[in-house]
């Protein structure tokens, strides 16, 4: 096997897992970010997110030498253990317009440009907007004063939080979008140890193939929430209904769950600029825009259902159970429970509320809310709990002790980890979504 010299620039999510991985499968790594202190901590085997197994392969490859960390381009690319494939992993947040600020890609393509001294393959890691792949190109021809050769490659991520690395060692597919068949070798060899499909692209249907997807899945998750609307109006249910759906293989069982909407960092950000291209290039995508409407309102379910039960919700004390935008997480950005709360502290609801890893980082932005160490002391006197993330612990409640603590046992489970029959037999007033 080759083995390579790699530079992966930017450790957020991807950029991390990204290069703690291809050192796993054995290449020699160096992760450069310019933020000092996360940096020092990465070097003393600290991750700075929460993601199952990740810290354990960055000790692990650190300790054989494989994996390195530094705040600085030019050493990470220097001339003893050249970099021979660079990752440009860095941030590309979204803007208010929707489109994508690539001002980081720009700044790392040019500092690319400086520090080459022989051929060098650039992969574009972020998530990016189609036509990046080129202006990288552009960018680094026009500063490479000394014409060293180089290619530019998309190799999009899809990496799930919670499962990114296994995710990454065991993808269904790797995608490659390059012309040169130099940067293409290059990049075989690189993914020889994962034993995945390898689909080979130009720059540009890589780029698109990132934001489709993305975009397919997210449009899967409103089409069911749409169909649990129709399913909870006629007493129809929606797990059924998604379960007959998901058994026609054309359609397919997963991404089908009815929930309280999707959030993260890649669904909503990636739709948005998925639109927001299309339009500059003259085609009004609409289907995403609707998919995105779909999932604002159905935010607003868990809301529409406290009134439901408890009229006017000033004064009333409502429990929160999960904040993180999905389970095995402690990301909480587009995250459908800050909406939720957001929208329960305008109608002057007291919003009490309980993660098992989310709370540090919920404390950063919510305000004047109870944080809770417990799920039970969350719901202890509460007029009714509403369940935003489906974590182990909320599935496992001793319900109960539940029951015993509420003012009222009201649950309006927001992502059907319980079953209705067996709820309402416990005596609990419960609300599933598409279920009655
Ligand atoms: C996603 C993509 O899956 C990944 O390929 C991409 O590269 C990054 O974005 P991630 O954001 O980690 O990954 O989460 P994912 O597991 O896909 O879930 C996204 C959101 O959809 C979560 O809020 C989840 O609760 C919601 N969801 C998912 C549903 O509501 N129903 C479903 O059936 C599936």
């Amino acid at each position: 096997m080759k083995k390579f010299n790699v530079c992966v620039i930017g450790t957020g999510y991807v950029g991390l897992v990204t290069g703690t991985c291809l050192a796993e499968i054995g290449h020699r790594v160096v992760c450069v970010d310019s933020d000092k202190n996360k940096i020092a901590r990465l070097n003393n085997g600290k991750v700075p997110i929460y993601e199952t197994g990740l810290e354990k392969l960055v000790v692990k490859n650190t300790k054989a030498k494989r994996l390195f960390f530094t705040t600085s381009v030019k050493s990470a690319m220097d001339t003893k253990h050249r970099a021979e494939i660079i990752f440009i992993a860095v941030g590309t947040p979204p803007r208010d317009d929707g489109s994508a600020d690539l001002s980081f890609v720009e700044d790392v393509s040019a500092e690319i440009a400086k520090n080459m001294t022989d051929y060098t393959v650039i992969v574009e890691k972020s998530t990016v907007p189609v036509e990046t792949g080129i202006w990288i190109e552009k960018t680094i021809t026009r500063l490479n004063q000394k014409k060293i050769p180089f290619d530019v490659v998309s190799n999009p991520e899809f990496l799930r939080e919670g499962s990114a690395v296994a995710d990454f060692l065991k993808p269904d597919r790797i995608i490659v979008g390059t012309s040169s068949a130099k940067a293409k070798d290059a990049m075989k060899k690189l993914y020889a140890p994962i034993k995945s499909p390898i689909l080979f692209t130009n720059i540009k249907s890589a780029e698109i193939i990132k934001h489709a997807s993305n975009s397919f899945l997210a449009c899967k998750i409103s089409f069911i929430n749409a169909v649990a609307n129709v399913c909870e109006r006629t007493g129809a249910n929606v797990e059924d209904v998604a379960k007959g759906m998901g058994l026609d293989k054309r359609i397919g069982k997963s991404f089908l769950n009815a929930g309280v909407g999707f959030g993260g960092f890649c669904f909503p950000k990636d739709l948005q600029a998925f639109g927001y291209i299309s339009k500059d290039k003259g085609y009004d995508f609409a289907l995403l825009k609707e998919v995105q409407r779909i999932n604002e309102e159905q935010k607003m379910w868990i809301v529409k259902k406290c009134h439901q039960e408890l009229w006017n919700l000033a004064g009333k004390t409502i429990a929160i159970l999960g904040l993180a935008f999905k389970p095995n997480t402690d990301d909480i950005r587009f995250a459908p429970s800050i909406d939720i709360i957001r929208r329960l502290q305008k109608l002057k609801a007291k919003v009490k509320v309980y993660d098992p890893k989310a709370t540090e980082n919920a404390k950063k932005i919510l305000k004047k809310i109870t944080f809770c160490k417990t799920p039970y002391e969350c719901v202890k006197n509460a007029d009714c709990a509403a369940i935003v993330t489906e974590w182990d612990e909320i599935k496992n409640l001793d319900l109960s002790k539940t029951f015993d603590l509420m003012k009222h046992p009201i649950i309006i489970d927001g992502r059907n980890i319980f079953h209705p029959l067996t709820m309402r037999k416990k005596g609990f007033t419960y609300h599933s979504v598409g279920r009655v």
